[in-house]
């Protein structure tokens, strides 16, 4: 069968990064005898540079045609003023809402070989594995009213978190068949004590439930469970929370695994239930690290283990999803390290020899 992907590598190390990953994807073509048809669009920066939006047209229609997205990095210090009308972010957002990708999935897993890389002591991190079910399209993201206007008083800015049950019940329902797939326990983030779109969203999650009777699932409020997971990392294993808590908690999981240099995810529009293919995105949770591009040295793990998302949930296809995975084990198995996670004894490689020899062990 042949596959269409929409390759989107944007902007800083993002081109870098997305070679390694098409690499990945070309060694299990060959091995496992797929074809896979990729099409670059523009996104980013790069695009605002070359059409004026970050998300022109075309790279929506290419991506509403794929059978998945790879997304490498947006983002360019040269449109960072607030003033500026269109800013690379921009494009990542409205292609989330454009292709409805509600659920994003960000594992974090802390490899037994890095356990020093973090800033963690290793007797906290050992043994962490869990993942994040973030919600993507609703909440104070996009909720309306969302303006800035001027008053007598001085200027006055509003966002607004809004959630409907339909979107709570869904992507507690995401929450829900990611805990099924793994140890049956699902802890919902909210804060139920203050606001009320949280209150419904605890509603929601325990209506659901019901659904679940072999999953059990418990309640944590945002601020202890930022706590927990510095404390005992250990201890989680499938996390549900609204948009903007999941952006803020997964950036802080991030530094348990050492280096965002290595964290994959998914952005998927439907629910991720075992075996079926789900339309996606997939890209490294880092960003377009502008000060370190062009130069070799950006780790592509993050990028490559998020070819192995695609596979394994767009593309139903686990075995191939598992061969990229222990492949990047087996690399850092041997000692071989990019610089944000070099460590004495280790053998330091740059992008491309990080990429070239994951897919050789594929
Ligand atoms: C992320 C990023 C984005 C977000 C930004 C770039 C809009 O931080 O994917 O976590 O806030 O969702
Ligand atoms: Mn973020």
């Amino acid at each position: 069968m042949k596959y269409r992907v929409t390759v989107l590598s944007g902007d800083g190390i993002g081109p870098e990064v997305m070679a390694e990953g098409l690499k990945i994807l070309q060694a299990v073509a060959a091995k496992y005898h797929h074809e896979f048809e990729f099409k670059s669009e523009l996104i980013g920066g790069i695009a605002i540079d070359q059409t004026g939006s970050a998300l022109p047209a075309a790279t929506l229609k290419t991506a509403r045609k794929s059978h998945a997205v790879l997304l490498a990095a947006v983002g360019d210090p040269r449109f960072d003023d607030p003033k500026l009308p269109v800013h690379p972010e921009d494009g990542l957002l409205a292609l989330r809402k454009g292709l409805g990708l509600f659920a994003n999935l960000r594992p974090v897993k802390v490899f037994d070989q890095l356990v020093d890389a973090s800033t963690l002591k290793p007797d906290v991190i050992r043994g962490t594995d869990f993942i994040f079910i973030r919600e993507l399209t609703g909440g104070v993201y996009f909720g309306k009213p969302k303006k800035e206007w001027v008053t007598a008083g001085g200027r006055k800015a509003v966002d607004t978190m809004v959630y409907s049950e339909h979107e709570i019940a869904r992507i507690v329902r995401a929450g829900f068949e990611v805990a099924r797939a793994r140890k049956k326990v699902l802890v919902s983030v909210d804060k139920a004590n203050v606001l009320k779109s949280s209150r419904l969203w605890r509603q929601v999650a325990i209506e659901v439930s019901a659904e679940y009777p072999d999953v059990t699932l418990t309640h944590a409020l945002v601020d202890a469970c930022a706590m927990q997971l510095i404390r005992t990392p250990s201890a989680f294993d499938v996390i549900v929370t609204e948009n903007l808590f999941g952006d803020i908690l997964s950036d802080e999981a991030a530094q348990l695994a050492g280096s965002m240099g290595m964290l994959p995810s998914a952005s998927l529009a439907g629910i991720p239930v075992s075996g079926h293919k789900t339309f996606g995105l997939y890209e490294p949770i880092h960003g377009s690290a502008p000060s370190i591009a062009g130069q070799d040295i950006a780790n592509p793990v993050a990028t490559i283990l998020s070819v192995a998302m695609m596979l394994r949930y767009s593309l139903a296809l686990e075995t191939e999803a598992r061969a990229v995975e222990a492949a990047v084990n087996s690399v850092l198995e041997r000692g071989y390290r990019t610089d944000d996670i070099m460590a004495p004894g280790n053998t330091r490689v740059g992008t491309r020899q990080m990429g070239d020899l994951v897919a050789a062990e594929v």
